[in-house]
């Protein structure tokens, strides 16, 4: 089979470790040629692409980002996209599959592709780890070792100066990135999109904290909504696909603790930090049994189906499991976390 492989969506480590697992998978076990689209929808929609051998994926699956490069270019709204166009440029180029890895959106335009009879299969990918139908997507491990690492920065100059730190992380809808990082770096509040929580009780959270002696860390999910609050915070204009850049809540959490509670605070904001640098161990695994088996999803022409992990199991489910609905944190995993809040 002649295949072609694209990454679409923000980036995410552990990409270039599924490109290499599907082409040294291909190669070695069925005789497979490869090419790589440029920058998502766009490489495949204008026939821009690379030949992938054996030696352009070695020594891969440690590199964080990915060699394709990546969009949100949609598939059917961006000029000569759309199912026809792109089956008419898949013929001319004589590729047989499509290996789609995306998030969300990328997933949704690669069901709707195979559903209009494009050879399609799916990888899920995101650090924000909010795909359904896979209990994790490669990517947030690292984020969470990235983001640990930085509390625990926090936590020593926080410490020093009798501070009160609040830290800002990715996570637009769902708020596993906060809930893990904070867990992990021992946060004293934890405030993530699915849970409403008044500024009043983060400031009680913190004076608990302060009064002990020790400085607080708060650590709180872009996509978070105090109380009172209609949506998050969204001051940086619009993405290229139209939905609003977040960001800004840290540093309103920081102000209002500092005015409401007297507590000297510093807020800080990871942001593409937590998406950038090498995969973990954990990520390298994950995303080499993904490529895998995607590449084994193509050549059972399991169009418009995705690799998943169930348990400790790669398996092989439909796209349409993974986009009904987002996997936000379950309101017992939150409680659970809770427990320690301001203590
Ligand atoms: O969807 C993954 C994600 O990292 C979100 O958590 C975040 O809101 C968004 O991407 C940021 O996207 P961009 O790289 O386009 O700023």
């Amino acid at each position: 089979m002649r295949i072609g492989l694209l990454t679409s969506g923000g980036d995410c480590p552990g990409l270039n470790a599924v490109i290499r697992a599907a082409v040294l998978h291909g190669i070695k076990s069925y005789g497979d040629e490869f090419v790589g689209f440029k920058d998502g929808w766009r490489g495949l929609i204008e026939a821009d692409y690379m030949k992938l051998s054996r030696h352009d994926v070695r020594g891969l699956a440690r590199v964080g980002g990915t060699i394709l490069g990546t969009s949100r270019t949609h598939p059917y709204n961006y000029p000569g996209g759309g199912p026809e166009n792109m089956a008419k440029q898949l013929k001319r180029h004589e590729i047989d599959a499509v290996i789609a890895l995306g998030g969300e959106g990328t997933l949704a335009g690669a069901k709707r592709l195979a559903n209009e009879g494009l050879p399609i299969v799916g990888v899920p990918k995101t650090i924000d780890n909010d795909l359904n139908a896979t209990d994790y997507t490669f990517g947030f491990d690292t984020a969470i070792s990235i983001a640990t690492d930085a509390m625990d920065r926090l936590r020593t100059t926080g410490e020093s100066h009798h501070r009160c730190m609040v830290a800002e992380v990715m996570g637009r809808h769902a708020g596993w990135i906060a809930l893990h990082t904070g867990m992990a770096a021992g946060a004293h509040a934890i405030l993530i999109p699915e849970q409403r929580v008044g500024i009043d009780q983060v400031c009680k959270w913190a004076e608990q904290v302060h009064s002990r002696g020790r400085s607080p860390l708060v650590v709180v999910a872009e996509g978070f909504i105090p109380e009172g609050a209609e949506e998050a915070l969204a001051g940086k204009g619009e993405e290229a696909s139209g939905r609003p850049r977040l960001g800004g809540i840290g540093e309103w959490v920081a102000a209002q603790i500092e005015e409401r509670a007297g507590l000297e605070t510093r807020s800080t904001t990871l942001g593409h930090i937590q998406r950038g640098g090498n995969p973990t161990g954990f990520d390298r695994v994950l995303a080499t049994r993904f490529g895998i088996k995607a590449l084994d999803l193509a050549h059972e022409q399991a169009w418009g189906f995705m690799a998943s992990l169930r348990g400790t199991e790669i398996v092989k489910v439909d796209l349409t499991a993974a986009l009904d609905g987002l996997k936000t944190v379950p309101t017992e995993r939150y409680d659970e976390a809770k427990v320690l809040f301001g203590r």
